[in-house]
């Protein structure tokens, strides 16, 4: 059935289709027939950062980038959504054409520069929504705000998500944004994290409780700047990591037409790289702090693949535009066997 369906869509530009699927899902959902149509997930509970997720199979950042499509993807079955990347301000993003599709290797680039509608759209578009499973809200920073006053869009975001989200998530790793990247290396990153603990503690104060904090970084990471992510996410006291973004890397792809677009590369070849970093994070964080593993999940095997390298949760993009909502259940039942294996 998703099949037909993706074929249909595949034959508009990638970035048509994403917008004719999602309302499509809304209608199918307002007629109470998604949930219906949808294959079964499992239930299958784990406790992360101090919360119950309904299932360890999460939606990753950036296809519900304004949180208008909640209550549809919710009946999907994910165990948890996570929407955004939300900047400050209303943003338009890189000019299109800005995603891009490689299908023999179940692959995307893409460089939409964070394009959103700002953060008070989201909050109300959050607010609409019928939804109460678990919701990541991932925050990021304006084009035009420069790197050094990124700390001061981060506290926005954070204080505008906190009264909303059950997880919020730092993205320093999208490669769309100039410079935004270097945010994850040195006393750059050191700065920031000790910020965004900061603006953690005056919103729990704030609201009266506490919402866990992630941090979204990028697999272009050599073994060393892994380690210093590692220890500088342990001292900053923050509650988890979500390892990986998209790639700038090629290797994977070279010879494609669409190999030299710039941008991030998502899909099967970014897993391996995914993993490794996963590996690298577990290995100086051990069960100190809990690692979403995301990056190229197309299929149950590389679910648990994650899970075996030390992520303690997945989420999934790109394999679920290639192999729509059976990935879900098929996710959470390889992860399932792992842990009763
Ligand atoms: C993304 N991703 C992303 N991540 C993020 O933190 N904020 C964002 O706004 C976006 N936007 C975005 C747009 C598009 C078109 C794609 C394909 C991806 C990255 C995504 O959440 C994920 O980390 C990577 O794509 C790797 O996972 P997959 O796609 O290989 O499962």
């Amino acid at each position: 059935m998703y099949n037909l369906i993706r074929n249909l869509l595949f034959r508009l530009p990638p970035e048509q289709a994403h917008h004719v699927a999602l309302r499509a899902m809304d209608i199918s959902n307002q007629l109470g027939l998604l949930e219906k149509l949808s294959p079964q997930v499992p239930v299958a509970p784990v406790d992360v950062m101090g919360i119950r997720f309904p299932n360890p199979v999460g939606l990753a950042a950036g296809l519900d980038k304004n949180a208008q499509h909640i209550d549809a993807l919710a009946a999907l079955g994910f165990g948890f959504i996570e929407v955004g990347t939300v900047t400050p301000l209303a943003q338009p993003g890189n000019p299109q054409p800005r995603m891009f599709r490689l299908p023999e290797h179940e692959a995307i680039i893409n460089r939409m520069g964070f394009n959103n509608d700002g953060l008070d759209s989201l909050v109300a578009n959050v607010k609409r929504a019928k939804f109460s499973g678990v919701l990541g809200i991932n925050v990021g920073k304006n084009k035009v705000t420069p790197n050094e006053e990124s700390e001061s869009d981060y506290r926005k975001g954070i204080a505008g998500a906190y009264g909303l989200a059950s997880y919020i998530t730092v993205n320093v790793s999208s490669p769309n944004t100039p410079g935004l990247r270097d945010l994850q290396f040195g006393d750059s990153l050191k700065q920031l994290l000790f910020a965004i603990k900061d603006e953690q503690g005056v919103q729990q104060a704030r609201y009266g409780h506490y919402v866990p904090i992630a941090v979204k970084i990028a697999p272009d990471m050599d073994d060393v700047a892994i380690r210093f992510v590692a220890d500088a996410l342990l001292e900053s006291g923050l509650d988890g990591v979500i390892a990986t973004n998209t790639t700038i890397e090629r290797d994977d792809v070279a010879g494609h037409a669409f190999a030299n677009e710039a941008g991030g590369l998502s899909g099967r070849p970014v897993r391996a790289s995914s993993v490794r970093v996963i590996e690298g994070l577990h290995s100086t964080l051990g069960d100190r702090m809990p690692i979403i593993g995301v990056g190229g999940i197309g299929d149950g095997a590389s679910a648990a693949e994650k899970i075996q390298a030390g992520a303690k949760l997945v989420q999934v993009y790109t394999g679920f535009i290639y192999r729509g909502p059976a990935l879900i259940a098929e996710a959470v039942n390889a992860i399932a066997a792992l842990n009763k294996g």
